[in-house]
């Protein structure tokens, strides 16, 4: 058997989370309430009727997550900051003790050798702020760049990685078109307007990152879908290109373009998203500011979409894989799609660099007698994605590092506790962590610089 191929060097292996997921503490150390947690407090919102007031206790149990970070030997981690942990109000007073607190942090990272991506959204946005209109309001835009200018002042000495937001398609979408996340409006005209204002703040945001600390790295996550049609139909090939536009294009063409693209603008009249092709929520200058130079792309991928020409010619999604090879989020493993998502973004859109900042898969999780979890079907996932990932290194994208989502099972938002992502599982009642076998696998990874293959001792054999 020959050797398995090797990342280049300099290549960063991470694991991520974020805040309103896993550190609970929510009325601690002068934390100001999420939209989050008033979302989950209303009936029904929530799957298992869970909230996530105390998720994993990160908040107060930090140390031990850093102690398996170095157990795994990561090279890198990607947290988020709790915008409510610094703003408490939204807007003005920042919350020292919320700075603090992702300080020793930092510094806990940086001591043991492990890379520290910040993230500045992950969708907590201040309750406060949502009373004033939330991301609707093009106030939200100025209040995130004091944000961001407060937390970027006192750690941007110290972190050099800087993620605006994350995945403005779900905040945006699922937030105020769809309506399953929080703040849970249901309005299309409203979530454009959202989407935009998300942008808008992204590259004003980075341009006051960079003035606070000019060696900074900054970028902006995505989630990224690999589209495909259903069929070689004209039909279902146009569902394609539209699906494509709605969830990838919007996002991408202003960063990278300057400009939301045309096809997309002239479905969204038609469907009387937008009243012309004139977009309401867009003053001049918007655009170039969106289009901010860039450091790196970050690509959440998960899955692939097959699409399907649906009434009123809308995309529509169809499953094609059986339940029973589908993870327990109902998503197809397919990993061939974060090598054609990496190859048509460095082909349309020349990224200078790329991280992959989540990609993993939710399965049930069974604890033998002796403690140990034997999550194989993760462990194939993940090395099919990451080979998938290498392989789009070997056509020329400049893919610089890896995140599994996630280092933790934590709290999948309006799906609650059910779903568990962690490589470390999590015992919710004694908050007991337990690495899985896929953190083993994980760590065996890392350190031959490698995906090994399934024949190899390192699965499983490492405990
Ligand atoms: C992504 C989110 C992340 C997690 C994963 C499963 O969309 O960024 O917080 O919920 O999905």
């Amino acid at each position: 058997m020959s050797a398995p191929a090797r990342f280049p060097d300099g290549f960063l292996w991470g694991a991520a989370t974020s805040a309103q997921q896993i550190e609970g503490g929510v009325a601690e150390g002068g934390r100001g309430e999420s939209v989050w947690d008033r979302f989950a407090a209303a009936p029904g919102r929530i799957a298992d009727g869970s909230d996530p007031s105390v998720a994993c206790d990160h908040f107060h149990r930090w140390r031990d997550d850093l102690a398996l970070m170095r157990e795994i030997g990561l090279g890198a981690y990607r947290f988020s900051i709790a915008w409510p942990r610094i703003v408490p109000g939204g807007r003005g007073r920042v919350n020292a003790r919320g700075l603090d607190f992702y300080e020793r942090l930092v510094d806990g990272l940086l001591g043991a050798g492990i890379t520290p991506f910040a993230t500045l959204n992950h969708w907590d946005t201040p309750q406060a702020l949502q009373e004033r209109g939330g991301w609707a309001s093009r106030e939200t835009v100025s209040a995130f760049v004091e944000y961001a200018g407060a937390v970027v002042e006192r750690l941007g000495d110290r972190v050099r990685h800087w993620i605006t937001h994350n995945e403005p398609w779900c905040q945006s979408m699922l937030g105020h078109e769809q309506g399953q996340h929080a703040p849970g409006h249901r309005d299309a005209a409203e979530a454009l307007a959202v989407a935009h204002h998300l942008l808008l703040s992204h590259g004003r945001a980075s341009e006051a990152i960079r003035r606070l600390a000019p060696l900074a790295q900054v970028g902006i996550t995505h989630i990224l879908a690999a589209v495909q049609p259903a069929s070689a139909s004209a039909d279902d090939r146009d569902a394609a290109r539209a699906y494509d536009g709605s969830f990838n294009r919007w996002f991408l063409d202003p960063i990278f373009r300057g400009a939301y693209p045309e096809d997309v603008v002239e479905d969204r009249v038609r469907l009387g998203q937008l009243a012309s092709a004139e977009l309401p929520f867009v003053r001049a200058g918007d655009l170039e500011a969106i289009a901010a130079p860039l450091d790196f792309l970050g690509v959440n991928y998960y899955s692939r979409t097959v699409v399907r020409a649906g009434p009123e010619g809308r995309p529509r999604a169809i499953a094609m894989a059986p339940p029973e090879e589908l993870t327990t989020m109902g998503w197809e493993v397919w990993p061939q799609g974060l090598h054609d998502v990496l190859v048509r973004l460095a082909r349309d859109y020349a990224p200078r660099a790329i991280h992959v900042t989540e990609n993993g898969a939710a399965f049930h999780d069974a604890v033998e007698p002796s403690g140990r979890i034997h999550d194989e079907r993760r462990i194939d996932y993940l090395r099919a994605l990451l080979d998938a990932a290498r392989r789009a290194i070997d056509d020329g994208v400049p893919l610089a590092g890896y995140f599994v989502w996630s280092l933790l099972d934590n709290w999948e938002w309006a799906l609650g506790f059910g779903q568990r992502f962690g490589i470390v599982r999590v015992d919710y009642v004694t908050q007991q962590r337990t690495l899985k076998d896929s953190a083993l696998w994980y760590r065996a990874a890392i350190a031959a610089h490698a995906v090994p293959d399934a024949t190899e001792p390192s699965r499983g054999g490492l405990a």
